[in-house]
């Protein structure tokens, strides 16, 4: 039996089924560097989906930094420890002045866990809105607030205390025109009266900047911007999710909310923080932790110890000494410029978005219908994987191919993939 086949059976075997691997033929991968992956057999892959592997795979930086650490020591917060401090200042420095109270967890849900629980310390009220297609985390909390799980497969629904607002997407969403943006701000305003008219008052407005799983959305002009102003008269608090987005990945700003113009009231980090060592965050402003700070003591096993900051820190200090911020803008904008192309020979790419290295490629059977190629789309990155890019789905449909690369992603990177794609899409056409 082959080495894949046999480790297929073991993991069936012992793996929960609910556990999905990648492709129609999944990968045996064996070691990563850079922007590259490697299997089995010593093919060389460019992963073009990771954006946990931030400053890329096996950055030696990252790994000195957790030897150096682990050698030295680990503990829980318990203890005073310059590691956290220095974190949490270099971390709130690329921050907005009133966001400086860091709390540090393992995972973007344990994040925005805790960010649905300090919204509702704050507000007194669990009335939460979100945007349809969203996720937020894979926690119970969080499958009730990421429409994504909940309207998809074995999903069953939002509970009452969650109120749905359509997704702000220009291309396909409900609204399409120029007014599209207030369009969609005043079903949010909707929301906020049908919540108000039962006696109760809105906790918080969870959302990204740009919407990962929804399918790499740009929400139109303001529509943020005017949505954090309803939710902040209203007295609710916004909370940026940023676990996806955020560390430079925008190219233009270091945040997602930097691109809307807003200013959260919380946002949530995780992912690319700790280049794949599981390390998250949530900041918010003095006012509010106080306020959480009633008695109960936040207490997290893993959450800040000294290795966990010390791994943030060095992939902070990647993003700026190698200018990974500039290259997300420099290489995203050429990419979205060579896909661009590729829209005028290939009618199936219905639209071409994103910002920085976060961008999509929506696929559809013409531009008039707009009909999701699902099938399509899967059939897509199955073939750039055979011509060694890797590629995932995304999107209410699964028919968004994203790109959201390691930061390290170069020119020779951008020209391979629309290359590639190119042949790929004219096959199949
Ligand atoms: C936007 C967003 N928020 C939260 C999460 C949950 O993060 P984690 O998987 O680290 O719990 C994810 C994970 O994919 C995400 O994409």
């Amino acid at each position: 039996m082959s080495n894949e086949n046999k480790l297929k059976r073991l993991r069936k075997k012992y793996i929960s089924p609910s556990f999905s691997l990648s492709y129609n033929e999944p990968l045996y991968i064996v070691r990563g560097k850079g922007q590259y992956l490697y299997d089995n057999k010593g093919n060389k892959y460019l992963d073009a989906i990771n954006n946990i592997q931030h400053v890329g795979h096996s950055h030696p930086k990252v790994l000195e930094a957790a030897t150096k650490q682990l050698k030295k020591l680990n503990t829980n917060t318990r203890y005073l420890d310059e590691t956290i401090i220095k974190y949490a200042q270099e971390l709130t420095k690329k921050l907005p002045e009133n966001l400086n109270m860091c709390y540090f967890a393992n995972s973007g849900s344990e994040s925005n866990d805790l960010a649905l629980r300090l919204a509702r310390n704050y507000t007194q009220s669990n009335e939460t809105i979100v945007l349809e297609g969203a996720y937020h985390g894979h926690l119970i909390s969080l499958i009730e607030i990421s429409p994504y799980k909940f309207n998809g497969p074995g999903g069953i629904g939002p509970p009452k205390h969650v109120h749905v607002s359509p997704i702000p997407d220009i291309f396909r969403g409900k609204f399409r025109s120029k007014n599209a943006s207030q369009l969609y701000v005043n079903e949010i305003k909707k929301i906020i009266l049908e919540i108000e008219n039962t006696g109760a008052k809105v906790s918080s407005f969870i959302s990204e900047s740009i919407m990962g799983c929804g399918g790499q959305i740009i929400p139109p002009k303001k529509f943020l911007k005017n949505t954090y102003d309803l939710v902040h008269e209203s007295g609710g608090l916004c909370i940026a999710d940023e676990v996806q987005i955020g560390f430079g990945r925008m190219g233009s700003h270091f945040w997602g909310f930097e691109t809307q113009d807003i200013v959260p009231d919380i946002i949530t980090l995780g992912k690319s923080m700790g280049n794949g060592h599981p390390i998250s965050a949530l900041i918010t402003t003095k006012e509010i932790a106080e306020t959480f700070d009633n008695g109960m003591e936040y207490f997290n096993s893993f959450g800040g110890n000294p290795v966990s900051c010390a791994i943030g820190h060095a992939v902070l200090n990647i993003i700026d000494e190698e200018e990974l911020q500039a290259n997300a803008f420099s290489i995203g904008a050429l990419l979205k410029k060579l896909l661009n192309e590729l829209k005028n020979n290939h009618s199936i790419i219905g639209d071409i978005r994103g910002i920085g290295l976060f961008l999509g490629i929506e696929l559809v059977n013409n531009r008039e219908e707009l009909k999701p190629l699902t099938k399509t789309a899967n059939l897509v990155i199955n073939k750039m994987k055979e011509r060694g890019v890797l590629l995932s789905t995304d999107g209410q449909n699964h028919n968004v191919i994203k790109i959201k690369p390691p930061m390290v992603f170069n020119k020779e990177n951008a020209y391979y993939i629309a290359e590639n794609l190119d042949l790929v899409l004219s096959n199949i056409e």
